[in-house]
């Protein structure tokens, strides 16, 4: 019988890209998100997918979804780094809890593997040596990142107490096509979709924070190859290896997407870590994953994407 993954919060931007080729790769791919969300990211493929409704915080909702799946892939949450300090209650309880709902499940119905993407611009904290390799202390200055890093540590008690087979991808910072523009998560998105609105652009502190971006179809073909993966190495780096200040990103679109503009430079934000560049030679080696775009490429088509639909 065909391989099958079902993907939750795949309505999203990144699990819409997931979706696309996890189709590809021949597996039949069932998308779980909200009751009467928006199901735009996925409208391009939604004849060869089957979309689910429900909700993550109800374990029902989540048993009846998986059952008879092989794959899983966990993508939910209800926090963004900038908002999950403002209340830690509510992300301990709607992405913590939920994620323990979803492992008993997996367990239960002998999901073959479960992949987690978690977060390298967060679990990791203040860099202490770059770039950032797997090994690396973590320690988060978010909430976000502290979920984020339990979920894995709870992953790992359960492939011990009860065998579930997991990896987690911990993707640096994704950008491209079907990003949303309105969270504070997206940055590349955020910007052009300002300047497509012909508005100022408002950058926190000066500017040179430094991110390790990648392009979203990239970050996608990581998760087929940690489906795959025969090691028994858990935990991978997602990412270019290469870190890009805000500043010089500004200097790329008006250099190679010939875009004007003005900006704005507002006072830093305090969970905003100064420099996060991420290690991805264990991907390579093991997934044999590696980048394919160049940066240029990933906003070009990023920025066609904008112009087109948002
Ligand atoms: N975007 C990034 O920069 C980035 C980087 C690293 C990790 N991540 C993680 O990857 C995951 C996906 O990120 P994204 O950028 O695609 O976000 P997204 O908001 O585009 O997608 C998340 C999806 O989950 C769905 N969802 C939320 N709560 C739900 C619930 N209770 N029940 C059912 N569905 C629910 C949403 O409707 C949405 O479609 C998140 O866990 C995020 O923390 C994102």
């Amino acid at each position: 019988m065909k391989e099958s993954c079902i993907i939750f919060g795949g309505g999203g931007f990144i699990g819409s890209h997931i979706a696309e080729d996890l189709l590809a790769n021949g597996i039949r791919v069932t998308v779980f998100d909200k009751q009467n969300a928006s199901k735009k990211n996925v409208a391009h493929i939604l004849d060869k997918i089957d979309f689910i409704e429900g909700d993550f915080n109800n374990e029902v909702d989540i048993s009846k979804a998986l059952k008879g799946k092989t794959y899983a892939v966990h993508l939910v949450s209800s926090t963004v780094p900038a908002t999950s300090n403002q209340n830690t209650f509510y992300d301990v309880e709607s992405n913590l809890i939920s994620s323990l709902h979803l492992f008993e499940k997996c367990v239960e119905y002998k999901i073959s593997r479960l992949i987690f993407i978690s977060s390298g611009g967060t679990v990791y904290g203040n860099p202490v040596k770059l770039p950032i390799t797997e090994k690396h202390p973590t320690e988060p200055t978010s909430s976000y990142g502290i979920i984020k890093l339990t979920i894995e540590k709870y992953l790992y008690l359960y492939n011990v107490l009860k065998g579930l087979d997991y990896k987690i991808l911990r993707f640096a910072n994704p950008y491209g096509e079907r990003q949303n523009p309105f969270l504070t998560q997206g940055l590349i998105a955020h910007l052009l979709y300002k300047i497509k609105q012909g508005q100022t652009l408002e950058v926190w502190g000066d500017g040179k924070v430094i991110r390790d971006y990648f392009y979203i179809k990239d970050g996608a073909r990581s998760i087929y190859r940690a489906i795959r993966d025969r090691s028994s190495n858990r935990v991978y780096n997602i990412s270019t290896g290469k870190g890009h200040s805000i500043n010089q990103i500004i200097e790329r679109f008006r250099r190679v997407l010939k875009l004007d503009f003005e900006v704005n430079y507002m006072p830093g934000r305090k969970f905003d870590v100064r420099s996060n560049i991420l290690d991805n030679r264990l991907a390579a080696k093991n997934l044999k994953w590696i980048p394919e775009y160049t940066f240029n490429e990933g906003l070009k088509n990023t920025w066609r994407y904008f112009l087109d639909n948002e």
